[in-house]
């Protein structure tokens, strides 16, 4: 019993220390956040605060979503150096213009894909692009 005592103690101190604290905590009002300026000048130098608005990066490849060629072989071999937004933004291409990029990206860049998965990447670029207007370049 003796034993127990000090421990019971020193959980009341802590439970009324933890009322104190949140009982201060509830006064204090939180500071109001000042709205960012968006120009300071100081010294000469004027900063001035812009806002941009990047475009919404995919990183990966959606299937087809009219049950065309699926992502699985351009999602392992393409996605490891830049997003999948790289490719889904450019123009409708010819499949030739295709197989040239994907031909780069492999002897310029060393993409690290296999021989036997071109096919299937050429596949589903190729069907990405729109077949009704196709740009050659
Ligand atoms: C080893 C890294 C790497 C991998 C893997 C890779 N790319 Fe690229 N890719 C690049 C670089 C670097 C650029 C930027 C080239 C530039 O700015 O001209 C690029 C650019 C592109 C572009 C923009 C058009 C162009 O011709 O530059 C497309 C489309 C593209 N990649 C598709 C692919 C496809 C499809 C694959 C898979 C077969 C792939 N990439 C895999 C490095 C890679």
């Amino acid at each position: 019993m003796m034993r127990r005592l000090p421990a019971f103690a020193l959980l009341a101190a802590l439970a009324s220390a933890t009322l104190a604290v949140s009982a201060a905590g509830a006064r204090k009002p939180e500071p109001a956040t000042e709205p960012t300026p968006a120009r300071v000048t100081a010294n000469g130098f004027t900063l001035t605060s812009s806002t941009i608005e990047l475009p919404v990066e995919e990183p990966f490849f959606p299937d087809s979503p009219d049950g065309g060629p699926k992502a699985d072989t351009i999602n392992a071999d393409c996605t490891a150096c830049h997003s999948a937004s790289m490719t889904l933004t450019q123009p409708a291409l010819s499949p030739e213009t295709w197989a040239g990029i994907v031909h780069k990206m492999r002897d310029v860049y060393h993409a690290p894909v296999p021989e036997e998965d071109v096919p299937a990447i050429l596949a589903y670029l190729t069907h990405l692009s729109p077949k009704a207007a196709p740009v050659t370049e």
